[in-house]
């Protein structure tokens, strides 16, 4: 076990420990030193202070002390490194003063502490202090590159509703297969379907079909209900995006509560990467959800964009913004993949595909609508403008 992380803390615990050890055990390997053994301790203030008092005769808290167990002559290439302790108070204060996430902030510590274990210093000379600046800003970047899975924005298109018009008739048409061909051929990097408990747009047939044609990536949006599920281990599509579902509603409402069924999502989850199918959660852009997400091991989390499209004023939509950009920051610093949807359209897209942070965006309804009018290639043309239109 090279990393032993533990936390020491009396309040809920603000950060994902699994989050943590993940960055950790890329830490070490992108220092070389993934044969040993690094120990990280998250306190609070007043833990903080006292080892500060202890060890280095200062007093209040500060934000990271190292240990180092590589001090003195008798240590070898694979002796442990030894303690990192970071006050997780002091973290959350600097991390809101600098505008970044928890997460960020508490990683930019976890690498300073990391290069003091490895022999580095600040305090010896302005030389030594700008060669470990220097070290910990390449450190981040190639964290950061290594959690970043796709350079690009991806636009995978939900084709229900082209099934949803084609039961109106109870017919064969339109086909959201033949409507999938399309979106491939248009430029669309995926397709998403959501299979209902109630069937009332894509029918099992539908999957199946689309699994064989389906040329780029098939994401089977669902409930966590026993058949869906057993259907989806059938079909294996490419990734599965677990949904609320109510029968009553119109389209999927809300995101999951995670937090409050970790136990149910965990179970469900290890069932679909034990089949090799990555996971996504659906859910608000709450940090106490991508948080949770994170524990219960889902691979993806996708950002619920619905309150941001349906703000009734500017100053409401910019507010629902910066919540989906936060917690998409957040989910990516945990090390999530991140995709978002819902309710996007023509106007609303752009700005979420600027986000450095989103993977896939999921749009359905504004395509479909749009289509109507100007036919699928073109009002798939029309919305990959608006996704590669970022940054
Ligand atoms: N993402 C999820 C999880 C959804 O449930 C839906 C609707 O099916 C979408 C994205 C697409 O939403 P829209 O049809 O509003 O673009």
């Amino acid at each position: 076990m090279p990393v032993l992380i533990r936390a020491d803390y009396p309040n809920p615990l603000p950060i994902s420990l699994s989050a943590v050890r993940e960055a950790a055990i890329h830490l070490l390997a992108l220092c070389g030193q993934e044969q040993n053994d690094w120990s990280i301790l998250l306190v609070d203030d007043q833990q903080m202070a006292h080892l500060n008092q202890q060890y280095r005769g200062k007093k209040g808290p500060t934000n990271v002390l190292s240990f180092s167990l590589r001090e003195g002559e008798d240590f070898t290439a694979d002796s442990p490194l030894g303690d990192v302790v970071i006050s997780l108070d002091t973290t959350a204060r600097e991390a809101l003063n600098n505008g970044i996430t928890l997460h960020r902030r508490l990683k930019i510590l976890m690498i300073h502490g990391l290069l003091h274990l490895l022999g580095q210093d600040h305090e010896r000379s302005d030389a030594e202090a700008d060669a470990m600046e220097a070290a910990e800003r390449q450190l981040l970047r190639r964290l950061d590159k290594k959690q970043r899975k796709e350079p690009m924005t991806n636009l995978a298109i939900n084709v229900d509703h082209v099934a949803t018009l084609r039961q109106a008739r109870g017919i064969a048409e339109p086909d959201p297969v033949l409507a999938a061909g399309i979106c491939e051929l248009a430029g669309a990097g995926g397709i998403v379907v959501h299979l209902r408990e109630d069937r009332r747009h894509i029918q099992d047939r539908d999957v199946y079909l689309l699994r064989q044609t389906v040329k780029t990536k098939l994401n089977l949006e669902m409930g966590a209900a026993k058949e869906i599920i057993n259907i989806a281990l059938d079909v294996k599509p490419d990734m599965v995006t677990l949904v609320p579902e109510k029968r009553q509603e119109l389209t999927t409402e809300g995101g999951l509560n995670v937090a409050g069924q970790k136990k149910k999502l965990a179970s469900v989850i290890d069932k679909f990467i034990a089949a090799n199918i990555p996971v996504s959660l659906f859910i608000d852009p709450d940090a106490k959800q991508v948080k949770a997400a994170k524990e219960v091991g889902a691979t993806f989390v996708e950002i619920h964009t619905g309150r941001y499209c349906d703000a009734a004023s500017e100053e409401e939509r910019s507010k629902e913004f910066d919540l989906v950009a936060t917690a998409a920051e957040e989910a990516f610093e945990m090390g999530l993949r991140v995709n978002a949807g819902h309710g996007l359209n023509y106007l609303t897209t752009a700005p979420v595909a600027a986000l450095g942070t989103i993977e896939e965006l999921s749009i359905g309804h504004a395509i479909m609508a749009r289509a109507i009018f100007v036919g699928l290639d073109q009002a798939v043309r029309e919305m990959l403008a608006q996704v590669v239109a970022r940054g």
